[in-house]
């Protein structure tokens, strides 16, 4: 019932992974349309009120002040990776830690269960939620975080697909797809890192232990269920405490506890309280001993987690068999789950059963949509790669896909790889460290200064919720890589990504 990396798992369990139980029903929270529709117009109309209030001031006050309004300095963060920075008893090289809490949905952090995860936004700063790639599972988003690709880029397509090139699955907790490094494309932070000369330590991060170009991190703790919080936060402790030439300066870790507390017993569990209580406490532990070694100053730290959870306790399920009839019969791979991507045998007539899908769908007022590559979507950005099933069934929030043999066996009370608009689904983005010191001070000039004042929209990508809170407008998760490249100053070895270039100089 993991995200497993492989090696612990029985091979019969991975029949039954936790990704591929469970489905449905969010009462309200989701307004794809609105998400969809309002935000480009907006966008537009602010947009050009800037530039007619500009022309009109600059008429006014004239471009000589323009000019200097613009030109007031901001504070610089030091991105030199080779320069020593000493926390007064020891030399430190520019660090920088990213924590994966697996599951944990974007609108958690407002419950009032995580105070220090909070208290660590307050220091540094938080985004209003990260938005995963579609789909929404934890193999194609820890991907994601790692390359800064989609997954039609990135090659991990789904927890578990059929690729036609090799003739073989990938299975998402078999050690012989999951440590094969031939499925992973992309270029993982850590790989640049080390292309850059830097040590690097990966804690359980999803993901295979050499690239396929032979890279390795320079440490490595494969995944293993149930190891205890506190033994991750010592083994992080342990690199950091390693002397100069040993210690690593990109620390990767990962924790899944939360994402199966959501998946056994849903997001609006007792237990899910629980456990995002253990895992607000895991964070403020590693951010205390952090300070403990007077390192806040030097060492960046991004808590981030890979897609959020929906309560699946009550589906409704679409029968897939009763839509297809024999065509039922003629499936050769369904990928995925609770997305499903169809190949029919080469025999059957596949326009067909298109057709009486589509149809289906439409006729079906909302519960899913089927779509080809040529009809996905763009910015689920999930067609342009052969391992992308030709036919792909994508319930909405509330349905589940089934068949009358399987007849939902396995759901859980809570699920996710829905549609990666839905805000159930965002993940949440929590930083702190001395580039979040920067990107304040940045925050508090750009704010007190005349022309900002007038020239700025309401919110050009902030929001600031009291004095010292800054909460980011939601981001896509494929800019995570390039944040991290920044941070640690090897922005020159970096690989290129689906990320927005110049994304973060705007914040620092
Ligand atoms: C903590 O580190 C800063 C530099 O980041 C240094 O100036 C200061 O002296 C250190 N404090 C102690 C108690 O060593
Ligand atoms: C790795 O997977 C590829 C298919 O993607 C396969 O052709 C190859 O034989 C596998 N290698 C090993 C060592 O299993
Ligand atoms: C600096 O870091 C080292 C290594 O983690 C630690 O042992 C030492 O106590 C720290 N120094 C201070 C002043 O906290
Ligand atoms: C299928 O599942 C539904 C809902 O859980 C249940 O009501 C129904 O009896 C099941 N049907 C069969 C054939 O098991
Ligand atoms: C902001 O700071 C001022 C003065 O320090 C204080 O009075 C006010 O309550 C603060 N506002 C918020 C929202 O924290
Ligand atoms: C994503 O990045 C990859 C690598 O640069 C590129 O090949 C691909 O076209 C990009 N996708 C999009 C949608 O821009
Ligand atoms: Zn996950």
């Amino acid at each position: 019932m993991k995200d497993a990396q492989g090696r612990s798992l029985s091979p019969d369990e991975s029949d039954t992974s936790d990704e591929r139980k469970g489905l449905l029903a969010e009462e309200g929270e989701d307004d794809l349309d609105s998400v969809l529709h309002q935000t480009p117009n907006r966008r537009r109309r602010r947009c050009c009120s800037v530039v007619l209030i500009a022309l009109i001031l600059g008429a006014v006050f004239g471009l000589p002040m323009l000019y200097v309004g613009l030109k007031t300095s901001r504070p610089v963060a030091d991105f030199d990776n080779q320069k020593l920075r000493s926390n007064g008893t020891h030399q430190f090289k520019k660090t920088a830690l990213i924590v994966s809490i697996d599951g944990l949905r974007a609108d958690y952090l407002d419950r009032g269960l995580t105070p220090h995860l909070l208290a660590i936004s307050k220091k540094g700063l938080r985004a209003k939620s990260m938005r995963p790639v579609f789909p929404t599972l934890t193999f194609p988003n820890h991907w994601a975080l790692m390359t800064g690709l989609y997954a039609e880029s990135h090659g991990i397509v789904a927890n578990n697909f059929w690729d036609p090139q090799s003739r073989s699955e990938f299975h998402y907790n078999r050690v012989e797809s999951c440590w094969n490094s031939s499925w992973w494309f992309g270029e993982p932070m850590w790989e640049t890192a080390e292309n850059a000369g830097l040590l690097t330590a990966n804690l359980m991060w999803p993901g295979p232990p050499v690239t396929s170009r032979g890279v390795e991190s320079t440490y490595f703790v494969p995944w293993k269920d149930k190891v205890p919080l506190k033994e991750k936060h010592d083994q992080i402790m342990e690199w950091i405490d390693l002397p100069l030439e040993k210690r690593p300066q990109l620390i990767m870790a990962y924790e899944p506890s939360l994402d199966q507390a959501g998946h056994l017993a849903g997001p609006k569990s007792d237990l899910v309280d629980r456990v995002l209580k253990q895992v607000d406490v895991f964070a403020k532990d590693i951010h205390d001993s952090l300070e403990a070694r007077n390192l806040t100053d030097i060492i960046d730290v991004v808590f981030v987690s890979d897609h959020g959870m929906t309560d699946t306790s009550h589906p409704e399920f679409i029968y897939i068999d009763d839509v297809l009839g024999d065509g039922f019969d003629e499936l050769e791979h369904v990928d995925g789950w609770p997305a499903m991507g169809l190949r029919f045998s080469p025999k059957a007539d596949s326009a067909h059963y298109l057709n009486i899908l589509s149809e289906a769908a439409a006729a079906s007022g909302g519960k899913f949509d089927v779509f080809t590559h040529e009809t996905m979507p763009t910015r689920f950005h999930f067609s342009g790669n052969s391992r992308i099933a030709p036919i792909y069934i994508v319930p909405r929030i509330g349905y589940v896909v089934t068949d009358h043999v399987e007849n939902g066996t396995g759901l859980n009370k809570g699920s996710h790889g829905y549609d990666n608009a839905q805000a159930s689904m965002h993940a949440m983005f929590v930083a702190h460290g001395p580039f979040s010191s920067v990107v304040k001070a940045i925050q508090q000039s750009d704010e007190s200064r005349l022309f900002k004042r007038l020239l700025s929209r309401p919110n050009k990508g902030w929001h600031s919720t009291s004095n010292d809170t800054y909460v980011m407008d939601t981001f896509q998760n494929v800019e995570v890589y390039n944040l991290m490249v920044k941070l640690l100053g090897i922005e020159d070895y970096a690989a290129s990504t689906n990320g927005t270039a110049g994304f973060w100089d705007k914040f620092f």
